[in-house]
């Protein structure tokens, strides 16, 4: 059990941590949760890489950053994740421009969107949020290997109580569109990926985790509809009398990540899901709390493991 919880934030979560000679690269780092996370370990010495699909964007939010935090060394890079074309050209970049990776933040991600497509064909949510990390991260994966205490994380959500993954079906072609359902999918296989990735590449001493960061309003939010809002408020009263605590702020967002990142004893402990800077409980029915025992289910992992590289037409070499 860790001193920090629901209420803690990024910089109280890096009080007294030197990430000095540390390289963090952090998707969707422009924004939101990613943004918060990339000031914090800036502000913490951190060599901060805030990787985005937009360059302009990207820019101003190093900036941004650059004027808070003093010295602080933050580099941009192009990264969609929803064109694997876009994501292999990416992890080009990173292998001429950085030495190492010892931080990789696969932050990114989109929910609960209108049906739709990525520029491969995967479903929107299952291709961005997981396919376009999958993908990432392996050609990422030679810098992460010099990283020292490297660290693979992946964010997923609670979300992932809606769905496990349908891997007969993971991008909805023969079953109606359901958003939410397609969220849940997407952020269970964000966990599923952390379990093949730390019986992979554990031996090697990366340590990958999943979490979920709490529920924070940032843009993820921007296809809400009002019926959605009104879905939501009502699961947060039922989470409330569950024992939940409601909406986070943005830096206690970005604390969870920054535990997951940099606490010594998760070294070596990965293929765990954290929530409230600590590691969850495997429980399949509190909508409160908890990791989905399907979410960690390590022949389902290596199934999910073999269908993506299937689908991206790439192998991990372990
Ligand atoms: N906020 C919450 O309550 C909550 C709860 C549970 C889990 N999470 C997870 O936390 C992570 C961060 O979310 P957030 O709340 O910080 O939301 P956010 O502010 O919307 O940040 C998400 C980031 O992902 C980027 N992104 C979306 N599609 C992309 C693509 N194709 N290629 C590259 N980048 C893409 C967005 O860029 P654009 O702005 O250009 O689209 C944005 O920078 C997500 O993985 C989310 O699922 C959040």
């Amino acid at each position: 059990m860790s001193e920090f919880g629901f209420s803690s934030t990024a910089d109280e979560v890096l009080e007294g941590k030197d990430l000095t000679g540390k390289t963090a690269f952090i998707t969707g780092g422009y924004s939101g949760l990613g943004k918060e996370t990339a000031r914090a370990m800036a502000a913490k010495g951190a060599h901060v890489i805030v990787a985005g699909r937009d360059i302009e964007k990207a820019n101003t939010a190093a900036e941004e950053i650059r004027s808070e935090v003093e010295g602080a060394h933050i580099e941009t890079i192009l990264c969609d994740l929803g064109s694997l074309e876009a994501v292999r050209a990416c992890g080009e970049e990173a292998q001429q421009r950085f030495d190492k990776i010892d931080l990789l933040i696969n932050n990114a991600g989109v929910m609960a969107c209108p049906k739709g497509e990525t520029s491969d064909g995967f479903e929107m949510q299952f291709g961005t949020n997981h396919l376009g990390h999958f993908v990432l991260t392996k050609h990422l994966l030679p810098l992460v290997e010099k990283g020292e205490d490297a660290r693979i994380i992946n964010l997923s959500s609670r979300g992932h109580h809606l769905d496990t993954v349908h891997l007969d079906d993971p991008n909805y072609e023969h079953r109606e569109y359901e958003k939410w359902p397609a969220y849940g999918q997407s952020k269970t296989a964000n966990i599923l990926f952390s379990v093949g990735l730390a019986n992979r590449f554990g031996h090697k001493g990366i340590t990958a985790l999943a979490l979920h960061p709490g529920g924070i309003m940032t843009n993820l939010g921007r296809h809400m509809t009002e019926e959605d809002l009104t879905w939501m408020r009502k699961r947060m009263e039922d989470n409330a009398k569950d024992g939940g605590e409601g909406l986070k702020t943005i830096p206690q967002g970005a604390a969870t990540t920054c535990f997951a990142a940099t606490e010594p004893s998760l070294q070596g402990h990965g293929g765990q899901y954290l929530e409230d800077c600590h590691v969850a409980e495997v429980d399949d029915e509190s909508s409160s709390g908890g990791v989905r025992s399907y979410a960690l289910d390590p022949k389902t992992a290596d199934d999910l493991w073999a269908l993506s590289e299937r689908l991206v037409g790439e192998t991990f070499s372990n």
